[in-house]
């Protein structure tokens, strides 16, 4: 039998504190479409928002509870730090940062990631959004059959003390962007970034539980002292858009994340289709994980369980999707 690998991320699910509040910022800062609203199938006076492109494909999904009684979240370890979305080119970069700039939303960046450029700001609830180029990718500094064996340190002008401040605060678009362009819109989570608390151990998980590939072991480069690796679907030729998950490898001492307003409750990857999902139950179970059982989502269905490190994980099918009845 094929080993299991996941294609990537289905959807991100946040805590909202008002979801009116939310559906104007992703819509009309972020041009996401509202892709549903529904209830929160577990809680049916609560709702849920679903935003991605127009057809609500996986990988381009970020949902929403509205819990306006929940205290406020905080990044830790377990938890989520940031999401990222994706722009085609270094060019649209800049036309994002020229339409927040204009939308008076603070804006910082472009940084150089190497991997990426990218631009950082925060949703209404405070959650760190960011911004990222989809190149020039993970092969710039190791060969593409070879990433992530080395750890690779990081040049200067991307490094805090030596990277042009200044530069990077002046750069921006030239012209006023009003209109979202088809070339500038986002094109689905590009990664997402969390902190945990033992990376080599959570490797070890992320790599047997959802078959993704480290791909990266870098540094994080706003906090040299900690290491930021990076996972993804990478069969040694390529690595799949909208897979990469990466994490901080924070010291134990870190606070842990807690749930609330302005924070991720869960991470969904994907499983092509319900017969997938069970070949990923029994395949879970046989980590010795705790499964739950295959839940009806509408859209699709869904299987959750726990990294070692306290993250809310989930396995979503691609199918039915939103056009179901
Ligand atoms: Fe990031
Ligand atoms: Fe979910």
């Amino acid at each position: 039998m094929t080993p299991l690998t996941t294609l990537g991320f289905h959807h991100i699910t946040l805590v909202a504190s008002d979801a009116r509040r939310t559906a104007a910022f992703y819509r009309q800062v972020l041009g996401l479409t509202l892709v549903k609203e529904t209830v929160n199938f577990d809680e049916p006076d609560t709702a849920h928002l679903y935003f991605g492109d127009a057809t609500g494909a996986p990988g381009t999904l970020v949902t929403f509870f509205e819990w306006p009684q929940a205290p406020r979240g905080r990044y830790g370890v377990g938890g989520v730090h940031h999401l990222a979305f994706s722009t085609p080119t270094y060019e649209t970069l800049l036309q994002w940062k020229r339409r927040l700039q204009d939308l008076r939303i603070p804006v910082s960046g472009p940084m150089p990631r190497g991997y990426f450029t990218s631009l950082y700001f925060r949703d209404p609830d405070g959650q760190v959004l960011e911004i990222a180029t989809a190149g020039p990718g993970y092969a710039i500094d190791e060969a593409i059959d070879a990433l992530g064996r080395d750890v690779m340190g990081q040049q200067a002008h991307q490094l805090p003390g030596t990277r042009d401040e200044a530069a990077i605060a002046a750069a921006t678009h030239p012209e006023p962007v009003p209109v979202i362009t088809p070339a500038m819109a986002l094109t689905g989570l590009h990664h997402i970034t969390g902190m945990t608390d033992d990376i080599a151990r959570t490797s070890d998980f992320y790599e047997a539980a959802l078959g993704l590939r480290l791909i990266k072991k870098t540094i994080n480069q706003d906090d040299p002292d900690t290491p930021h690796w990076f996972w993804a679907n990478y069969d040694g030729t390529r690595v799949l858009p909208g897979s990469s998950w990466t994490l901080f490898g924070w010291s134990p001492r870190h606070p842990r994340a807690r749930g609330g307003i302005g924070q991720t409750h869960h991470v969904a990857f994907r499983a092509q289709d319900a017969d997938e999902q069970l070949a990923w139950r029994e395949h879970l179970l046989g980590l010795g994980l705790d499964v739950s059982p295959v839940m009806d989502r509408r859209y699709f269905t869904s299987i959750y369980f726990q990294a070692p490190d306290g993250q809310l994980l989930e396995i979503a099918t691609d199918g039915p999707g939103f056009a179901v009845a």
